[in-house]
């Protein structure tokens, strides 16, 4: 069975959300094979596939090449791509024509946005040319430079309050949930007993409606940076270095490949080849 945007209304104030992150085709299907709510293809390749310090180099056509790649391996479930830096900021125009290409091309079932009333004729755009809206608030990646580092929002009085007042704005415009990324967690807890729509937590705690966390982090693959909300549930970067390590050791002592990894030819034929040549 195919998931909705439905599944972000249905499951709200109920059961949790989970939702994870995605950038290949292989992995995909392990995701559409699992009871995983929803996938987003981030802008978090930038730095766990591109090896960039943060997401703001990532382009719409990078972000198009991965979601294409994803939608192949997951074509049950609700996939969400993150619209890049730069990508809808400028026009709202720029913003619905964008956002209206990367759906187009992909076949992902929306976007996603970060920030609040300073991109709100943007995001009023795309819920008007009916493009799906995930709303992304609090430590949001794309203002890495502004913030001065991945540091956590919300702490202060009036920083908290700019996120409860761009939440309440995102859900009175018609996003269908809101991704709150860094934020203490009973600022999070406010929040989601406040909006009606779902929200998805990463690193804002445990009260949040639904919880996302970046693939290649829960897999132990990624080691450039391990924030404290991340939580490893498995150990597929030690699998790869033994699996490296095995192929190494075999092929220098000639155990890799065996007879049973080779394709045969009739001798008769090797025979013919070695008087013709
Ligand atoms: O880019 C990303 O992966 C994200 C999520 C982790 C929320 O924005």
């Amino acid at each position: 069975m195919k998931n909705s945007i439905n599944l972000f209304y249905d499951k709200k104030g109920k059961e949790p959300i989970s939702m994870l992150t995605c950038y290949d085709y292989s992995t995909a299907k392990f995701l559409d094979e699992s009871e995983v709510d929803a996938i987003l293809v981030g802008d978090s390749l930038g730095m766990v596939f591109q090896g960039n310090n943060d997401t703001i180099p990532v382009t719409v056509d990078e972000m198009i090449y991965h979601t294409k790649a994803v939608r192949k391996g997951c074509p049950n479930k609700f996939l969400v791509i993150d619209m890049p830096f730069l990508s809808y900021h400028i026009t709202k125009e720029d913003a619905i024509r964008n956002s209206g290409r990367v759906i187009k091309e992909t076949g992902a079932n929306a976007v996603k946005v970060e920030g609040g009333a300073e991109i709100i004729d943007k995001i009023r755009g795309l819920l008007d040319a009916k493009i799906p809206v995930l709303g992304h608030l609090g430590l949001t990646p794309q203002s890495v430079n502004v913030f001065g580092g991945f540091k956590i929002q919300g702490k202060s009085f009036e920083n908290a309050k700019k996120i409860i007042e761009d939440a309440l704005l995102l859900e009175k415009e018609g996003v269908f949930a809101i991704v709150l990324e860094g934020i203490p967690e009973k600022l999070a807890k406010f929040i989601t007993e406040k909006l009606k729509i779902a929200t998805i937590g990463i690193g804002a705690g445990r009260y949040t409606d639904g919880q996302i966390l970046v693939i290649n982090d829960i897999f132990g693959m990624y080691k450039d940076m391990m924030p404290k909300f991340v939580k490893k549930f498995g150990n597929v970067g030690e699998e790869m270095q033994r699996s490296i390590g095995g192929y190494v050791t075999e092929v220098k002592g000639k155990q890799f490949p065996e007879e049973k990894h080779t394709f045969a030819i009739e001798d008769d034929i090797i025979e013919k080849l070695k008087k013709e040549f």
